[in-house]
């Protein structure tokens, strides 16, 4: 029972990995010991957090929605590590034009930035998994994490495009958790996280004011979870070395909130 939680064999390709999610996690599997590779879209983004965590890290520069690209980070990956064993999905967010601000209304909705949001969380979910869980199709085991967000199921207000996308992230997760398992067996294990809140670059702005002040949207999230805070990278660590781990050896298809209870709290 002592290696449980083990992920030190394992080879974790991280989408996203020089974000503020995505780094907190590769940090994670890194002090735990796991080949971690972090797939940015810019080389030089991907390489510095390698160079951050050291040891056995790397980067590789790929856009999530670039075929060619995804291709040849998983080749380079293969070739570096000599298996792939973790697919986390993280590389993802939102863009101000498929969001509804407070003074415009749906029909100022930009269907283009609309199809580009949805296109970079779905698609760029979707395209690097058929490209990195190759090799565990090969294989037949691996465990792939996709991260959603509380959006998907309860919707926030304003995020139109960005929720939309989310919400296809669920479905495509509990899809593809059964698909794996049917065609190549039961080591192959689809889940997904959906953290609560966590300040980061993309939504700074949406929840503290230039006085470093929670903004109303920001006290109403906070008010609306019960552990009244905003969630810190770190703390998505433990959830994802579950899911990659035999720990989670029965656990397929799942969503698991990270959420400091808000997904448990109605607002009454
Ligand atoms: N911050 C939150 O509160 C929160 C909550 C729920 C879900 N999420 C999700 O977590 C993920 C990470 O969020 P974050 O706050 O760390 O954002 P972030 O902007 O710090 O990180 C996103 C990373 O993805 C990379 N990226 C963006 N587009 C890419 C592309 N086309 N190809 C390759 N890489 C690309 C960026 O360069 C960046 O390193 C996103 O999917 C986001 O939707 C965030």
């Amino acid at each position: 029972m002592n290696n449980l939680f083990e992920v030190s064999k394992k080879t974790v390709v991280i989408t996203g990995g020089a974000g503020v999610i995505g780094s907190a996690i590769a940090k994670g599997f890194h002090a735990l010991g796991a080949n971690v590779a972090i797939v940015n879209r810019k080389d030089e983004d991907a390489q510095a957090m390698a160079n951050t965590l050291g040891g056995s890290a790397k980067g590789y520069g790929a856009n999530v929605l670039k075929e060619d690209e995804l291709k040849a980070a998983k080749n380079a990956i293969l070739k570096d590590f000599g298996s792939i064993d973790v697919l986390i999905n993280v590389a993802g967010g939102n863009m101000k034009g498929a969001t509804i601000g407070p003074d415009q209304t749906f029909y100022d909705l930009s269907i283009h930035d609309f199809e580009k949001v949805v296109s970079l969380n779905l698609k760029g979910t979707v395209l690097p998994t058929m490209i990195f869980s190759e090799p565990m199709a090969e294989q037949k085991s691996g465990s792939i994490i996709n991260i959603s967000s509380m959006t998907a199921s309860q919707p926030f207000t304003r995020v139109v495009g960005y929720g939309a996308a989310k919400a296809g992230i669920d479905n495509f997760t509990k899809w593809l958790s059964v698909e794996m398992n049917a065609k190549f067996g039961e080591g192959i294990r689809v889940n997904a996280i959906a953290p609560g809140v966590f300040i980061g670059k993309q939504n700074k702005d949406l929840l503290v004011d230039a006085d470093g002040k929670f903004t109303k949207r920001g006290n109403t999230i906070i008010e609306h979870t019960p552990m009244r805070r905003f969630g810190l990278p770190e703390e998505l660590v433990g959830t994802a070395v579950w899911l990659s781990s035999e720990a989670s050896k029965f656990v397929n298809g799942i969503v698991v909130p990270v959420d400091g209870g808000f997904s448990a709290f109605s607002g009454v």
